[in-house]
């Protein structure tokens, strides 16, 4: 597989309330942007219709589901899933029952599963609500290494845990960071982000951006923004 370009390395959120809006920045930011993620909030206005006109544009998408259920129900859910010959899927990257089923319900599909670890807007007082003592980076560690061990193909992390994770699981895995805000800019009900630049450096392969694009007054000109904070990153020292 060729490397992908700093352009093919940003993936846009397409977290909107209808298709109409998603379609109108899609068309604003045209060539400059070549892969979406459509999320929950789109997904129940007409998403996936929207995710494999995309495909049919050329572009690439990212299915951003978040699975989690019983065994035999994620299998059946991602074998269907893989009709749609989107790019990425999510799964929530509890445990390896989960992510084996998630892996024999892809089948031989070239669909690439990614396991949510932590979500980026949880600190380490919303862990031990949920009983767990762990802090967030080193339950992303533990969650990170069970997705390299069920087959998955990578994780969804934030840029402060990708070196840990890259250091951890080596090259080949991917590693896609939500969390992304340029320095100086709104966090919105982010906790754990970083810098485009940050992340890059750090080993993610991806990073994805919602907001900070969604909401500008110059979609495109904040997307070549992104862009060009990956390329910058991506050069050596
Ligand atoms: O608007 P913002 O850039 O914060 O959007 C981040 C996107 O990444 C949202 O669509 C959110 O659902 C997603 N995400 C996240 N943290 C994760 C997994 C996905 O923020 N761990």
């Amino acid at each position: 597989m060729t490397a992908p370009t700093a352009k093919d390395r940003l993936i846009v959120a397409l977290d909107m309330p209808t298709v109409e809006e998603a379609q109108r920045l899609v068309a604003a930011l045209g060539d400059t942007v070549s892969f979406y993620k459509v999320g929950l909030e789109l997904l129940f206005a007409g998403g996936l219709e929207l995710a494999r006109a995309l495909k049919a544009e050329g572009k690439q998408v990212f299915l951003d589901m978040k699975l989690l259920d019983i065994g035999n129900t994620v299998e059946r859910a991602v074998a269907n899933a893989t009709e749609f010959g989107l790019d990425f899927l999510t799964v929530h990257g509890h445990d390896l029952k989960t992510m084996r089923a998630a892996v024999a319900g892809r089948g031989t599909s070239k669909l690439k599963l990614l396991a949510v670890t932590v979500l980026t807007n949880l600190t380490a007082d919303d862990l031990k609500q949920q009983g767990t003592s762990l802090a967030p980076a080193d339950l992303v560690l533990r969650r990170a290494q069970l997705a390299r061990e069920s087959g998955f193909d990578g994780v969804i992390a934030s840029g402060q845990e990708a070196g840990r994770i890259r250091a951890a699981t080596g090259r080949g895995f991917l590693i896609v960071t939500p969390g992304i805000r340029l320095t100086g800019s709104s966090t919105d009900d982010q906790e754990r982000i970083t810098t485009p630049d940050h992340a890059i450096r750090a080993g993610a392969n991806y990073i994805v951006v919602g907001r900070p694009i969604t909401q500008a007054d110059d979609p495109r000109l904040v997307a070549e923004t992104f862009i060009n904070h990956i390329r910058e990153a991506e050069l050596p020292g």
